[in-house]
């Protein structure tokens, strides 16, 4: 048999759990945090680890070589400005049991990288999730009820890469690595 690992059978090539994700600097991580601190305060449930917070484009699930392969080239081509957004809107979803933020009007820019990024994967042979996209950043799981007051304080934050993210499962928990990133475009006016 081959030893050309881009030959090699799929049982035999290295498979990562992976997503794409907008990932923020350590200081808007502080920021959230601190924003958040009511909602956060709120029983019954598990927060996100500080470092593991995000908001994710595209989620993969357990991709081989190839087909990271063929992710990073649809990423390369990606073609979106750098653009901002408003963290305003805090929501539970009861059966995923999520409490997050999310943004009241979602960036055009935001919107197109998704579509572009989704229709590009598509050809990745990857099955990807068929729910209409719905940019948010999970703050806390197991949340079996929302706090009654969902007020948050709006955050801002400005974009200018995106990123592949490899999510592994250890004993204290999951842990998400940034394997790769790319750059948006600088605007040109
Ligand atoms: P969530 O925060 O709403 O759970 C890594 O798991 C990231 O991918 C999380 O942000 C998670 O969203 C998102 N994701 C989307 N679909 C997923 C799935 N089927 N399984 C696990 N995570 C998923």
């Amino acid at each position: 048999m081959s030893s050309d690992k881009n030959n090699s059978p799929a049982s035999e090539q290295k498979v990562q759990r992976l997503f794409l994700a907008l990932w923020p600097d350590d200081e808007l991580r502080k920021h959230i945090k601190r924003s958040s601190k009511s909602l956060l305060r709120h029983g019954g449930g598990r927060p996100v680890a500080l470092e593991n917070i995000h908001i994710t484009l595209v989620f993969l699930g357990n991709v081989d070589e190839h087909q990271q392969a063929c992710i990073e080239q649809v990423a390369n081509g990606a073609q979106c400005p750098i653009f901002s957004l408003k963290l305003d809107k805090a929501g539970h979803w009861p059966r995923p049991r999520v409490l997050w933020l999310g943004c009241k009007e979602t960036p055009e820019p935001l919107k197109q990288l998704v579509s572009d990024l989704y229709r590009g994967i598509n050809h990745c042979g990857i099955q990807l999730d068929s729910r209409p996209y719905q940019a948010h950043l999970t703050l806390m799981r197991k949340v079996n009820k929302p706090p009654a007051d969902l007020t948050i304080e709006p955050i801002d934050w400005s974009l200018d890469r995106f990123v592949l993210v490899k999510s592994t499962t250890h004993p204290e928990g999951v842990k998400y690595s940034v394997i790769k990133e790319w750059p948006l475009l600088e605007n040109q006016d």
